[in-house]
Protein backbone atom coordinates (compact mmCIF):
# COMPACT_ATOMS: atom_id res chain seq x y z
CA UNK A 1 0.00 0.00 0.00
CA UNK A 2 1.12 3.40 -0.94
CA UNK A 3 0.25 5.04 2.52
CA UNK A 4 1.41 8.38 1.89
CA UNK A 5 -0.59 8.63 -1.48
CA UNK A 6 -3.40 7.30 1.06
CA UNK A 7 -2.74 11.09 2.80
CA UNK A 8 -2.53 12.92 -0.29
CA UNK A 9 -5.63 12.02 -1.56
CA UNK A 10 -7.10 12.41 2.14
CA UNK A 11 -6.02 16.10 1.96
CA UNK A 12 -7.46 16.48 -2.19
CA UNK A 13 -10.82 15.13 -0.31
CA UNK A 14 -10.99 17.09 2.62
CA UNK A 15 -14.42 17.65 3.17
CA UNK A 16 -14.18 21.48 5.66
CA UNK A 17 -16.49 21.59 9.13
CA UNK A 18 -19.16 23.97 6.60
CA UNK A 19 -19.27 20.92 4.49
CA UNK A 20 -17.57 22.11 1.25
CA UNK A 21 -15.07 20.66 -0.70
CA UNK A 22 -11.74 22.32 -0.10
CA UNK A 23 -8.47 20.58 -1.53
CA UNK A 24 -5.31 20.86 -0.79
CA UNK A 25 -2.52 19.95 -4.02
CA UNK A 26 1.14 18.63 -3.46
CA UNK A 27 3.59 21.22 -4.80
CA UNK A 28 5.36 18.33 -6.04
CA UNK A 29 4.73 14.54 -5.71
CA UNK A 30 6.75 11.28 -6.20
CA UNK A 31 6.42 7.66 -5.20
CA UNK A 32 8.31 8.34 -1.88
CA UNK A 33 8.35 11.98 -1.65
CA UNK A 34 5.80 14.75 -1.14
CA UNK A 35 5.69 18.41 -0.46
CA UNK A 36 3.10 20.86 0.25
CA UNK A 37 3.58 24.38 0.12
CA UNK A 38 1.49 26.35 2.97
CA UNK A 39 0.90 26.79 6.79
CA UNK A 40 2.12 23.50 8.36
CA UNK A 41 -0.62 23.93 11.40
CA UNK A 42 -3.55 24.06 8.37
CA UNK A 43 -2.06 21.16 6.44
CA UNK A 44 -1.24 19.25 9.40
CA UNK A 45 -5.18 19.82 10.94
CA UNK A 46 -6.09 17.92 7.90
CA UNK A 47 -4.62 14.53 8.25
CA UNK A 48 -5.90 12.23 10.25
CA UNK A 49 -5.43 11.16 13.71
CA UNK A 50 -2.39 8.21 13.87
CA UNK A 51 -0.92 8.15 10.72
CA UNK A 52 2.78 9.37 10.73
CA UNK A 53 5.68 7.22 11.97
CA UNK A 54 8.33 9.98 12.72
CA UNK A 55 8.32 13.57 12.53
CA UNK A 56 11.70 16.19 12.58
CA UNK A 57 10.84 19.44 13.21
CA UNK A 58 13.00 21.96 13.12
CA UNK A 59 10.76 25.42 13.82
CA UNK A 60 11.36 29.03 13.54
CA UNK A 61 14.24 29.99 15.95
CA UNK A 62 12.44 33.23 16.83
CA UNK A 63 16.13 34.78 16.68
CA UNK A 64 16.01 37.29 13.57
CA UNK A 65 15.65 40.17 15.49
CA UNK A 66 18.27 42.22 13.99
CA UNK A 67 21.88 41.15 16.00
CA UNK A 68 24.76 40.48 14.31
CA UNK A 69 26.62 37.35 13.92
CA UNK A 70 29.70 36.52 11.81
CA UNK A 71 30.32 34.64 8.70
CA UNK A 72 34.03 34.29 6.89
CA UNK A 73 35.15 36.51 8.53
CA UNK A 74 32.71 39.52 8.23
CA UNK A 75 30.11 40.90 10.22
CA UNK A 76 26.39 39.43 8.76
CA UNK A 77 23.07 40.28 9.96
CA UNK A 78 21.19 37.37 11.99
CA UNK A 79 17.91 37.89 10.22
CA UNK A 80 16.80 35.12 8.49
CA UNK A 81 13.52 35.72 7.13
CA UNK A 82 9.97 37.17 8.32
CA UNK A 83 9.13 33.53 9.17
CA UNK A 84 11.63 33.58 12.10
CA UNK A 85 11.03 36.90 13.64
CA UNK A 86 9.51 36.64 17.21
CA UNK A 87 6.38 37.80 18.33
CA UNK A 88 6.42 37.81 21.71
CA UNK A 89 7.03 35.34 24.36
CA UNK A 90 3.54 34.31 24.78
CA UNK A 91 2.49 34.74 21.13
CA UNK A 92 5.62 32.38 20.38
CA UNK A 93 4.25 30.10 23.36
CA UNK A 94 0.71 29.71 21.64
CA UNK A 95 2.51 29.25 17.86
CA UNK A 96 4.75 26.37 19.65
CA UNK A 97 1.67 24.86 21.15
CA UNK A 98 -0.43 24.94 18.59
CA UNK A 99 2.28 22.95 15.91
CA UNK A 100 3.28 20.44 18.54
CA UNK A 101 -0.80 19.27 19.20
CA UNK A 102 -1.26 18.78 15.99
CA UNK A 103 2.27 16.56 15.54
CA UNK A 104 0.66 14.66 18.68
CA UNK A 105 -2.29 13.96 17.35
CA UNK A 106 -1.12 12.89 13.95
CA UNK A 107 1.79 10.71 15.44
CA UNK A 108 0.80 6.98 15.45
CA UNK A 109 1.05 5.60 19.39
CA UNK A 110 4.44 4.53 18.76
CA UNK A 111 5.67 7.58 16.58
CA UNK A 112 8.46 9.73 17.68
CA UNK A 113 9.03 13.73 17.09
CA UNK A 114 12.36 15.21 17.06
CA UNK A 115 12.72 18.94 17.48
CA UNK A 116 16.09 21.17 17.29
CA UNK A 117 16.33 24.42 18.64
CA UNK A 118 18.86 27.20 20.67
CA UNK A 119 17.61 28.67 23.40
CA UNK A 120 15.99 30.93 22.31
CA UNK A 121 12.95 28.15 21.12
CA UNK A 122 13.80 25.09 22.64
CA UNK A 123 13.31 25.57 26.26
CA UNK A 124 9.45 26.81 25.25
CA UNK A 125 9.26 23.60 23.09
CA UNK A 126 10.73 21.43 26.18
CA UNK A 127 8.08 22.55 28.60
CA UNK A 128 4.95 22.31 25.83
CA UNK A 129 6.06 18.52 24.66
CA UNK A 130 5.76 18.11 28.44
CA UNK A 131 3.07 19.78 28.76
CA UNK A 132 1.35 17.85 25.78
CA UNK A 133 1.53 14.88 27.22
CA UNK A 134 4.34 13.05 24.87
CA UNK A 135 7.46 11.56 26.61
CA UNK A 136 10.75 12.80 26.47
CA UNK A 137 13.25 10.03 25.19
CA UNK A 138 16.60 12.07 25.05
CA UNK A 139 18.02 15.17 24.55
CA UNK A 140 20.87 15.06 22.15
CA UNK A 141 23.79 18.39 22.20
CA UNK A 142 24.41 19.04 18.01
CA UNK A 143 28.22 20.45 18.94
CA UNK A 144 29.41 22.83 16.01
CA UNK A 145 32.80 22.32 15.93
CA UNK A 146 33.53 24.94 13.28
CA UNK A 147 30.67 27.54 14.91
CA UNK A 148 30.65 31.36 13.89
CA UNK A 149 33.21 33.14 16.44
CA UNK A 150 31.11 35.61 18.93
CA UNK A 151 31.80 39.31 17.69
CA UNK A 152 30.97 41.21 20.74
CA UNK A 153 33.27 38.94 22.90
CA UNK A 154 30.78 39.70 25.81
CA UNK A 155 30.08 36.09 26.09
CA UNK A 156 30.41 32.50 25.02
CA UNK A 157 30.41 31.45 21.86
CA UNK A 158 27.31 29.51 20.71
CA UNK A 159 28.36 26.34 19.51
CA UNK A 160 25.50 23.78 19.85
CA UNK A 161 21.77 23.30 19.38
CA UNK A 162 19.79 20.86 21.50
CA UNK A 163 17.19 18.77 20.14
CA UNK A 164 14.44 16.98 21.85
CA UNK A 165 13.83 13.32 21.16
CA UNK A 166 10.09 12.25 22.47
CA UNK A 167 7.40 9.36 21.99
CA UNK A 168 3.61 10.26 21.46
CA UNK A 169 2.85 7.13 24.63
CA UNK A 170 5.34 6.66 27.34
CA UNK A 171 3.39 3.08 26.65
CA UNK A 172 4.15 1.97 22.94
CA UNK A 173 7.20 0.88 21.74
CA UNK A 174 8.97 3.02 19.94
CA UNK A 175 11.80 2.70 17.36
CA UNK A 176 15.06 2.77 18.39
CA UNK A 177 17.65 0.86 16.17
CA UNK A 178 20.37 0.79 18.62
CA UNK A 179 23.06 -1.91 16.64
CA UNK A 180 22.88 0.84 13.97
CA UNK A 181 23.87 3.99 16.35
CA UNK A 182 26.68 1.71 18.02
CA UNK A 183 28.05 -0.10 14.55
CA UNK A 184 26.97 2.05 12.30
CA UNK A 185 30.21 4.45 10.52
CA UNK A 186 30.06 8.64 11.48
CA UNK A 187 33.14 9.84 9.84
CA UNK A 188 32.13 13.14 10.55
CA UNK A 189 32.04 13.37 14.44
CA UNK A 190 35.63 12.49 16.07
CA UNK A 191 33.45 12.19 19.56
CA UNK A 192 31.61 8.82 17.81
CA UNK A 193 34.23 5.81 18.82
CA UNK A 194 33.46 2.94 16.78
CA UNK A 195 31.43 -0.02 18.02
CA UNK A 196 30.99 1.84 21.29
CA UNK A 197 26.94 3.13 22.34
CA UNK A 198 25.96 6.66 20.61
CA UNK A 199 26.07 8.96 23.24
CA UNK A 200 23.71 12.13 23.53
CA UNK A 201 26.48 14.67 22.20
CA UNK A 202 26.99 14.56 18.61
CA UNK A 203 30.18 16.28 16.51
CA UNK A 204 29.23 17.25 13.17
CA UNK A 205 29.99 20.55 10.70
CA UNK A 206 27.42 22.99 9.98
CA UNK A 207 26.56 22.14 5.84
CA UNK A 208 29.85 22.06 3.81
CA UNK A 209 29.31 23.97 0.17
CA UNK A 210 28.56 21.17 -1.38
CA UNK A 211 25.23 20.47 0.68
CA UNK A 212 24.43 24.19 -0.80
CA UNK A 213 25.35 23.40 -4.44
CA UNK A 214 21.82 23.87 -5.84
CA UNK A 215 20.75 26.70 -3.48
CA UNK A 216 21.18 27.97 -0.10
CA UNK A 217 18.64 28.03 2.78
CA UNK A 218 19.34 30.25 5.15
CA UNK A 219 18.97 28.01 8.45
CA UNK A 220 19.92 24.19 6.78
CA UNK A 221 20.66 21.54 8.98
CA UNK A 222 23.97 19.12 7.85
CA UNK A 223 22.95 16.22 5.66
CA UNK A 224 24.83 13.84 8.63
CA UNK A 225 22.66 15.18 11.36
CA UNK A 226 19.57 14.14 9.59
CA UNK A 227 20.69 10.70 8.20
CA UNK A 228 21.77 9.89 11.54
CA UNK A 229 17.95 10.97 13.11
CA UNK A 230 16.24 8.97 10.39
CA UNK A 231 18.54 5.84 10.61
CA UNK A 232 18.27 5.97 14.50
CA UNK A 233 14.48 5.98 14.67
CA UNK A 234 12.82 4.78 11.60
CA UNK A 235 12.41 1.54 9.91
CA UNK A 236 11.64 1.18 5.98
CA UNK A 237 8.37 1.94 5.02
CA UNK A 238 8.01 4.57 7.56
CA UNK A 239 5.92 7.84 6.50
CA UNK A 240 8.51 10.88 8.06
CA UNK A 241 6.90 14.15 8.49
CA UNK A 242 9.00 17.49 8.60
CA UNK A 243 6.35 20.49 9.07
CA UNK A 244 9.24 23.48 8.73
CA UNK A 245 10.96 21.70 5.57
CA UNK A 246 12.93 24.05 4.20
CA UNK A 247 15.74 23.21 2.15
CA UNK A 248 14.82 19.67 2.30
CA UNK A 249 17.37 18.20 5.20
CA UNK A 250 15.15 15.62 6.18
CA UNK A 251 13.56 14.39 3.25
CA UNK A 252 17.08 14.12 1.15
CA UNK A 253 18.28 12.20 4.31
CA UNK A 254 15.18 9.76 4.13
CA UNK A 255 15.79 9.56 0.52
CA UNK A 256 19.40 8.45 0.89
CA UNK A 257 18.47 5.78 3.10
CA UNK A 258 15.68 4.56 0.88
CA UNK A 259 12.24 3.02 1.02
CA UNK A 260 10.89 5.47 3.31
CA UNK A 261 7.93 8.58 2.59
CA UNK A 262 8.57 11.40 3.04
CA UNK A 263 6.36 14.70 3.43
CA UNK A 264 7.77 17.99 3.65
CA UNK A 265 5.63 21.33 3.99
CA UNK A 266 6.82 24.95 4.27
CA UNK A 267 5.42 28.15 3.92
CA UNK A 268 7.93 29.42 1.19
CA UNK A 269 7.51 28.12 -2.28
CA UNK A 270 11.51 28.96 -3.10
CA UNK A 271 12.63 26.58 -0.41
CA UNK A 272 10.23 23.92 -1.97
CA UNK A 273 11.84 24.41 -5.69
CA UNK A 274 15.28 24.04 -4.07
CA UNK A 275 14.11 20.97 -2.13
CA UNK A 276 12.45 19.29 -5.55
CA UNK A 277 15.76 20.36 -7.18
CA UNK A 278 18.02 18.59 -4.83
CA UNK A 279 15.53 15.06 -5.04
CA UNK A 280 15.18 15.57 -8.39
CA UNK A 281 18.99 15.32 -8.50
CA UNK A 282 19.04 12.66 -6.21
CA UNK A 283 16.89 10.23 -8.00
CA UNK A 284 18.44 10.92 -11.37
CA UNK A 285 21.74 9.05 -9.51
CA UNK A 286 19.84 6.64 -8.16
CA UNK A 287 18.29 5.27 -11.16
CA UNK A 288 21.65 5.34 -13.09
CA UNK A 289 23.28 3.23 -10.53
CA UNK A 290 20.39 1.17 -10.22
CA UNK A 291 19.69 0.29 -13.92
C1 LIG B 1 14.50 26.55 10.66
S1 LIG B 1 13.90 26.47 9.03
C2 LIG B 1 14.04 24.75 8.60
C3 LIG B 1 15.35 24.38 7.95
C4 LIG B 1 15.44 22.93 7.55
N1 LIG B 1 15.50 22.04 8.69
C5 LIG B 1 16.64 22.67 6.65
O1 LIG B 1 17.51 21.82 6.99
O2 LIG B 1 16.74 23.29 5.59
C6 LIG B 1 12.19 26.69 9.25
C7 LIG B 1 11.36 26.70 7.99
O3 LIG B 1 9.99 26.74 8.37
C8 LIG B 1 9.25 27.51 7.45
N2 LIG B 1 8.05 27.96 8.20
C9 LIG B 1 7.99 28.83 9.23
N3 LIG B 1 6.75 28.91 9.71
C10 LIG B 1 5.98 28.06 8.97
C11 LIG B 1 4.60 27.68 8.98
N4 LIG B 1 3.75 28.18 9.86
N5 LIG B 1 4.19 26.76 8.08
C12 LIG B 1 5.05 26.23 7.16
N6 LIG B 1 6.36 26.56 7.10
C13 LIG B 1 6.82 27.45 7.99
C14 LIG B 1 10.20 28.60 6.99
O4 LIG B 1 9.87 29.02 5.68
C15 LIG B 1 11.56 27.88 7.05
O5 LIG B 1 11.94 27.40 5.78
Amino acid sequence: MNISKDLVETLQGFISKNGTQESIHPFFKSDDFTLYNGDSLEIMSRLPDNCIDMIFADPPYMLSNDGFSCQNGKMVSVNKGKWDKSKGFEDDLLFHEAWLKQCHRILKPEGTLWVSGTYHSIYQCGYLIQKLGYHILNDIVWFKPNAAPNLSCRFFTASHETLIWARKDKKAKHIFNYEAMKNGKFPEDPMKKNETQMRSVWSIPTPSPSEKEFGKHPTQKPLALLKRIVAASTNEEAIILDPFNGGGTTGIASKILGKRQYIGIDMNKEYLELTQKKYEHLNNKIELFTV
